[in-house]
């Protein structure tokens, strides 16, 4: 994979010796890169696996176009791993960069698959919730990279999210914010990249059923208050779009129409990429690539909002008792919904889907 380097493939010290010697016979191996990227770069699962949760799947389409970490509350079982499974399937395809950036933080921690020369796909990380945080993050006596880097580029899917000490979710903050991750020691510090989508799974109460149609909750209040807290606030921060994924019903299980494919949502994913790359172009100092990493002056500058948008905002602020942090992630959702339309302009109807992915600010253990 190193460019500028040629390389002759031998069995033996006498293969070399005998090349060395007449400096004929072997021929240098030819790779070519961009066929081992599109070979490597096959999926197991598709979208079309998923019967109904069209919010869902809308919702996961919205956050892989503008690069937006997701939060899932649903009752278990209602498929809240399987669709967070799909994200790297619906996310623009590996450049060769990215790949090999992949594949050199897989191939440290020694976690390449056997034979496989190249890292194809965008990694799908989901640790369980009793890993360490150096597991998480990185470390140990010779420091190796943790989840967080092992999702570099891809995504890394914490299920059951409150049941992660709050200490390991702190750590988090870090990558998320810079897309790296420092390791400290006291011979040397050493920094890993770090860059991903961070995608959440949780029940909406300790039981599972709070909200359910279908079951009855036995948590109080106080319990369910309880648990949510768990969910440290500058993390919460992070994540733009919050939506329930309720259970889907039998019916729907065996409707017999045949659910949109991986391949279409990403044409739209990508060409909603595109749109932000030509808008961030002139964004000389600073590096970004999509709407998730604009900051407050940049949501200033690029997501002007019609007096129409300001009003619905405002009412919706103030009837659903929305807090101030849900204003400027509404703001970034709907810029990039309107991205996927390739609409210049973000109209009312724009905010108000905006709106919907802020469950969390909505309900009433917020
Ligand atoms: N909408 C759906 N379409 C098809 N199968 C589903 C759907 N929802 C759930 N399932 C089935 O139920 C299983 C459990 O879903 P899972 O993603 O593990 O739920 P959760 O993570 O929310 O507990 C899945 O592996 C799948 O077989
Ligand atoms: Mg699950
Ligand atoms: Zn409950």
């Amino acid at each position: 994979m190193v460019g500028g380097v040629q390389v002759y493939p031998v069995k033996s010290l006498l293969d070399v010796i005998r090349f060395v010697n007449t400096g004929n016979g072997i021929q240098p191996l030819k790779v070519d890169s961009d066929a081992l990227l599109t070979e490597s770069q096959r999926f197991v699962a598709d979208f079309k696996d998923v019967r109904g949760q069209h919010t869902a799947k809308r919702a996961l389409e919205v956050a892989c176009a503008g690069g937006h970490n997701i939060l899932m509350i649903g009752p278990p079982g209602s498929g809240k791993t399987m669709l967070a499974k799909r994200m790297p399937t619906i996310l623009p395809p590996f450049t060769f960069e990215e790949a090999l950036e992949t594949t050199k933080i897989h191939s440290v921690a020694g976690v390449l698959d056997a034979g496989a020369g190249l890292v194809g796909v965008r990694p799908f990380r989901s640790p369980h919730h009793s890993i360490s945080d150096a597991g998480l993050i990185g470390g140990g006596a010779v420091p190796r990279p943790g989840e967080v880097s092992l999702a570099h580029n891809g995504v890394l899917f914490l299920d059951e999210m409150p049941e992660f000490p709050r200490n390991v979710l702190e750590v988090m903050r870090q990558p998320l914010e810079d897309g790296t991750v420092c390791i400290a020691r006291a011979a040397m510090s050493l920094t890993f990249p770090a860059r991903f989508m961070l995608a959440g799974g949780m029940n909406p109460c300790p039981c599972g059923s709070f909200n359910d149609r279908s079951r009855e909750c036995h948590c109080s209040p106080l319990i369910i208050q309880r648990y949510m807290s768990k969910m440290s606030g500058p993390l919460l921060d992070r994540i733009d779009i919050h939506i329930d994924v309720p259970a889907v019903n039998d019916k729907e299980l065996r409707s017999g129409s045949e659910p949109e494919s991986s391949a279409k949502i990403r044409d739209r994913v990508i060409c909603a990429r595109e749109v932000q790359l030509t808008r961030f172009s002139s964004c000389k100092r600073e590096k970004f690539y999509c709407n998730a990493q604009m900051g407050p002056r940049h949501i200033r500058s690029f997501c002007e909002l019609s007096s129409d948008c300001e009003r619905l905002l405002e009412r919706a602020m103030a009837q659903q008792g929305l807090t101030a942090r849900a204003h400027d992630r509404i703001f970034k959702v709907a810029r990039t919904i309107a991205d996927l339309e390739t609409a210049a302009a973000i109209v009312p109807k724009h905010i108000a889907e905006a709106i919907q992915y802020r469950t969390l600010d909505r309900t009433f253990w917020a």
